[in-house]
């Protein structure tokens, strides 16, 4: 086999998907020390100096100083190479989750033993239903009290509309914790307190063993019986193709904070979560194990590292490979680029990668000309489908404490807007900047990163403006019409195309109707 076809054939690319505080950031730690990829220490203490910062927005703020490091996590297991791409914990800032999941094979959902589905799992759990993305159950905090094993995995079928296939099932909980069996090597694996359970360190014994008694207690012995006639008569047995269909997940029980049935997971995923799969263009589907080099952008993140202050796009390779030195053909703007230094992001340090495979994801240093959903090939003009692009739906208008930092704020703005989760506009008629978002806190979050990277000091205030549709017309004599007459709710965006800016829905109706010959865009993507 060619190195490209058995490096692609490594490769397993997921997301931990969860609701806060379920537990993703302990178990990422605990994965990348399984990996190897020792310097997290310092990252999730961050992440925990977050949690208890004032306020939602200066968390984030916080948390994007360490995102360097977990935006993208590579790290070697077995004789697979594992990317782990971080989503965004905060719901305002959903379509970057979403999107990030357009870029991988897989996803691990983990559920509070306690707390079992929560809202923000069952938004995540839409989206990869979207796609077909198969996903494994990690069901975490086994060492406190939670709900039974058994109602959590009906409340997964019910709610989340996925069979359950228990790999490992616990034995006993909370403070009666004495272990997890795993039914398809049919072993317990001993739970004892202060231990690390690596593989080496575990204890393991077949449920027959005579000394099992001995050790989990006779009652325990009894229930775990009982559990598991009801268990495997009631669920369903691991289906491989079945989860490679997103029709059933595994699930496994264990405590992330104890490293306790963690390595079970980690086993289990590389052996079975799909290796990188083939992508939809408007075209054509790409296989992985095609040649040529093409991949896709789905974020930008802007001044990641203050150390740096430069902004960075994530590609994901989905065919052939990225060599050094490369150039490649941005389809877009049908231009050549070459990536002479693209990153990958290992522990916690930048490094410049020589190669790179499908499955994994480089990040590029964008000077403002790269765009999220951008495609890249080594000359074929096709453009991979799927990645969200979002609407905003709420505007506000951007105003300076101190009017000789104008510069300052429209770039600031723009580099900003690049990341996607805003939008920024300036109409043609007046020195007005406007900004357009989804949720609310990203007008906080904007106004605290143009003082912090920007000094810039600006308040954003109501404006008169209830959606915007980005403008195409063919007919170029009806467009400068269109123009002329329209100039009061026109404006341009970041990327200086024209969007019509409507004060009023009523406003967009009546003016689409006067209008026909003009089409208006909900999104730019398809401006
Ligand atoms: P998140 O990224 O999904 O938001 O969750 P995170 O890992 O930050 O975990 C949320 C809280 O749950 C943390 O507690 C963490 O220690 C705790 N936790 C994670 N795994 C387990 C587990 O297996 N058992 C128990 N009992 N707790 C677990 P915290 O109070 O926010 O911080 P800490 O000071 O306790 O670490």
């Amino acid at each position: 086999m060619s190195i490209h076809l058995t490096e692609t054939a490594r490769r397993r690319t997921f997301a931990i998907i969860s609701h806060p505080d379920a537990g993703k950031t302990t178990l990422t730690e605990k994965l990348l020390l399984f990996g190897g990829a020792i310097q997290m220490a310092g990252s999730v203490k961050s992440r925990k100096a977050a949690r208890h910062a004032t306020s939602d927005w200066m968390a984030l703020e916080k948390e994007r100083g360490i995102s360097v490091t977990s935006s993208v996590m590579q790290f070697p297991y077995e004789d697979r190479i594992v990317n782990l791409l971080d989503t965004p914990g905060h719901a305002d800032f959903s379509e970057d989750t979403y999107r990030v999941l357009t870029a991988v094979d897989s996803a691990l959902m983990v559920i509070d033993v306690a707390k079992g589905v929560e809202d923000r799992t069952i938004k995540l759990m839409e989206v990869c239903r979207m796609r077909d993305t198969p996903v494994m159950t990690f069901i975490n905090k086994l060492d406190r009290e939670g709900r039974s094993p058994i109602d959590l995995l009906d409340e997964v079928e019910s709610v989340l509309k996925i069979a359950c296939a228990p790999i490992t099932w616990p034995v006993g909980m909370g403070s009666r914790l004495k272990g997890v069996y795993h039914l398809l090597d049919d072993e317990v694996h001993l739970f004892e307190s202060g231990k690390n359970f690596t593989r080496q360190d575990s204890t393991i014994l077949k449920l027959d063993d005579p000394t099992l008694e001995s050790r989990i207690g006779a009652e325990a012995l009894r229930e775990l019986r009982d559990e598991l006639e009801l268990v495997r008569g009631a669920s369903h047995p691991f289906d491989h193709a079945e989860y490679l269909a997103g029709k059933q997940t595994p699930v496994f029980f264990g405590s992330a904070v104890n490293n306790f049935g963690v390595q079970l997971l980690l086993d289990f995923f590389v052996a079975h979560a799909p290796a990188p799969k083939g992508h939809a263009t408007q075209s054509r589907l790409v296989q992985a194990t095609e040649d040529k080099m093409s991949g896709f952008v789905f974020k930008i993140q802007a001044n990641m590292d203050p150390n740096h202050r430069d902004r960075v796009a994530f590609m994901r390779i989905c065919s052939g490979h990225y060599e050094q030195g490369m150039k490649a053909f941005q389809v877009r703007t049908g231009k050549d680029v070459k990536f002479s230094n693209a990153l990958t992001f290992m522990a916690s340090d930048r490094e410049i990668v020589e190669r790179a495979y499908p499955g994994d994801v480089i990040g590029l240093h964008n000077h403002g000309t790269i765009s999220i959903g951008d495609t890249f090939t080594e000359g074929e003009p096709i453009v991979f489908t799927g990645i969200p692009n979002f609407a905003p739906e709420l505007f506000r208008r951007a105003r300076l404490k101190d009017p000789l930092k104008m510069k300052q704020l429209t770039k600031g703005l723009a580099q900003l807007s690049e990341e996607g989760a805003t939008q920024f506009f300036k109409p043609i008629m007046s020195n007005d900047l406007i900004l357009g978002a989804v949720g609310t806190l990203q007008f906080d979050v904007v106004a605290y990163r143009l003082k912090d990277e920007y000094g810039v000091d600006c308040l954003f205030e109501n404006v008169q403006v209830a959606t915007a549709r980005w403008i195409v017309c063919t007919d170029e004599k009806k467009l400068q019409e269109f123009k002329d007459k329209q100039a009061m709710n026109l404006a341009h965006d970041a990327a200086g195309l024209l969007v019509y800016i409507a004060p009023t829905r009523v406003n967009l109706q009546l003016t689409q109707e006067r209008w026909p010959d003009v089409q208006f865009h909900a999104t730019r993507e398809h401006a």
